[in-house]
């Protein structure tokens, strides 16, 4: 029976509302670790306030379970082209498949996170929303979709829930605070919200003369700040856009660089420029930011372009465009700098696989970036962070940074474990890490790297490192595939293919698979030949092999750092 705690029993609570049960299931579907820092939260709030809540990642979550839930709350994040991620995918595919049970005592509430600047905003929330109302559950709270800038939107989600939950089983609530900090496992006083100022130690460009290419290696102090990561997770960064197109924007809306502009919600100031150089995102457009630009200016061609009927036109202008852009394309000069300020998107940290170990390097973090740049609508265009690391970071300057946990891409917990790992271009960052690990705790695992570039002699990421734990043994055997060396292309997935035999006999002695690096393609086509790899060595249909790989995947064994 249901004992309430605190405070008296909430007297909103409607004498013919029904009694709810006190037990609460949170699911959670997690790329970068985001909404599992979330669903934590949540589990400890409502934990908090006398509910039972058994929180569990969506891959480990028994779908034949879901006809006992009574209260569900799906935590879930949506990836690449409105993809739900890894760990979700099987649970997403049971709930559309029609072996999805009808749910009517279920009740529910979805949260989701996303990105704006993707046309499929927040998708995989949306769907979850919409067939669990299908399968006759009903919403607790109305689903919340987060933006980059989730810890606000997602606080209020969680109090609407906690509200509404405890309000139905008479419970007493304790709100949190609004815009409360998440940092998932962190104990450093560090986090997304409050990064630290990280000193440069060393800053190189890891291709040769001649390359096409240029791919930064940093290596970033924490001491002081009781950081601490293992190897798999990423570190964010707050870049500092270009000085040239700052003023280039300032001049182009005849605004000033030092007036006053209001920059977040306790009123705090700073000058325009530095405002813009710092807190701000400037180089992304999305519908959402043009719709406010439409209806601050009253501009008729943006009000066309945002209006019903336009979808294609307004998705083709966002491609490779940026505010500069925005203003000049429409005239927008004029409009007040306080305003445009205020409707534009908060500066986001860009993440990166953290490169070493932390236990071979105490207090240091590295990094592997490649620098993006390329020309778009006759102007050449900078990756904001890529750029600023290459080109305005020195070693002595400072950073701000903290550390994102990723606990989805982790080391066997046995040493003993084999481990296959995939990661061309700077996707071999993450086993850089492995590795370094691995030797420092004296593993016994076998490893195998696939790794690949354009060319040997000037794009070989880590050579000499390589070949060194290949002498010493923590790396059993490097297979590379140079794209451009031969005439035919050869990438990493047909040396793959080339050792199928062998690859195969590890997956059967249980070695782990990680991927890292492009999703849309090499990620993609890796996993293709993963699938023939299983299918032809084991016999198996295509269909047995997917599920060889979903097991894997269940498993934990198959896990992957794309993007
Ligand atoms: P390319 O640029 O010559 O096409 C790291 O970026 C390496 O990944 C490069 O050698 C690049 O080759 C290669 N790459 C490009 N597309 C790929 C794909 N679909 N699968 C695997 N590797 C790919």
């Amino acid at each position: 029976a249901a004992a309430s705690v605190g405070a008296a029993p909430v007297a909103t609570a409607a004498a013919n509302a029904p009694v709810i049960s006190k037990e609460v299931t949170v699911l959670f579907g997690s790329q970068t670790g985001k909404s599992q820092g979330l669903a934590k939260k949540v589990t400890k709030k409502l934990e908090e306030i006398g509910f039972q809540v058994s929180l569990s990642s969506m891959s480990d979550f028994k779908p034949n379970n879901l006809k006992k839930i009574q209260n569900l709350l799906v935590l879930v994040s949506t990836h690449g082209e409105g993809d739900p991620p890894d760990n979700a995918i099987s649970f997403y595919e049971f709930i559309n498949s029609k072996r999805a049970p009808q749910l009517d005592d279920l009740r529910f509430s979805v949260l989701s996170l996303g990105d704006t600047s993707y046309e499929f905003f927040c998708q995989t929330g949306k769907d979850f929303d919409k067939r669990l109302e299908e399968l006759g559950g009903k919403r607790i709270s109305p689903r919340v979709d987060c933006d980059v800038d989730f810890d606000e939107p997602a606080a209020e989600w969680i109090n609407s829930v906690l509200s509404s939950l405890s309000e139905a089983s008479t419970v007493a609530v304790t709100a949190i605070g609004a815009g409360a900090a998440v940092t998932p496992g962190a104990e450093s006083e560090y986090s997304r919200t409050n990064p630290f100022q990280a000193e440069v130690l060393e800053n190189l460009n890891l291709n040769g003369r001649g390359s096409d290419r240029e791919t930064r290696h940093l290596e970033i102090s924490l001491e002081g700040s009781n950081l601490q990561y293992e190897p798999g997770d990423c570190i964010g960064i707050y870049p500092e856009n270009h000085p040239r197109l700052v003023d280039e924007l300032i001049e182009a809306m005849g605004w000033k660089s030092d007036e006053l502009v209001t920059i977040n919600k306790n009123g705090e100031q700073r000058a325009l420029r530095e405002a813009l150089l710092r807190n701000y995102e400037i180089t992304v457009l999305t519908k959402p930011l043009l719709e406010q630009v439409a209806k601050l200016t009253s501009n008729t061609g943006l009000q066309e372009l945002t209006a019903a009927g336009h979808e294609q036109d307004l998705k083709t202008y966002l491609v490779g465009r940026d505010l500069l852009d925005l203003v000049q394309d429409y005239s927008l000069k004029g409009t007040p700098a306080a305003e445009f300020a205020a409707i534009l998107r908060k500066m986001p940290a860009r993440l990166y696989s953290i490169a070493s170990s932390f236990k071979a390097f105490p207090d240091e973090v590295h990094v592997t970036v490649r620098t993006v740049r390329y020309e778009a609508q006759g102007r050449e265009r900078y990756g904001v962070c890529s750029v600023q690391l290459a080109e305005r970071i020195k070693a002595g300057e400072t950073l701000p940074v903290y550390i994102q946990n990723n606990p989805n891409f982790k080391l066997p917990e046995n040493p003993e474990t084999p481990i296959i790992m995939i990661g061309p271009g700077t996707g071999v960052a993450p086993f850089r890490a492995f590795l370094g690990e691995r030797e420092e705790i004296g593993a016994e695992g076998k490893s195998w790297l696939f790794y690949g570039d354009q060319h040997f002699s000037t794009d070989f990421l880590y050579q000499i490192e390589w070949q060194k734990w290949l002498k010493n043994g923590v790396l059993t055997r490097m297979d590379v595939a140079f794209s451009r060396d031969t005439d035919q292309k050869v990438y990493v997935q047909h040396r793959m293919l080339e050792k199928s035999a062998e690859l195969y006999k590890w997956l059967q002695e249980g070695a782990c698979v990680y991927v890292c690096g492009d999703e849309k393609k090499m990620a993609h086509d890796v996993h293709a030949t993963l699938a023939t790899i299983i299918e032809q060595e084991g016999s198996f249909s295509p269909e047995e092999a997917a599920e060889y790989l979903t097991r894997m995947q269940q498993q934990k064994r198959y896990q992957r750092d794309v993007y």
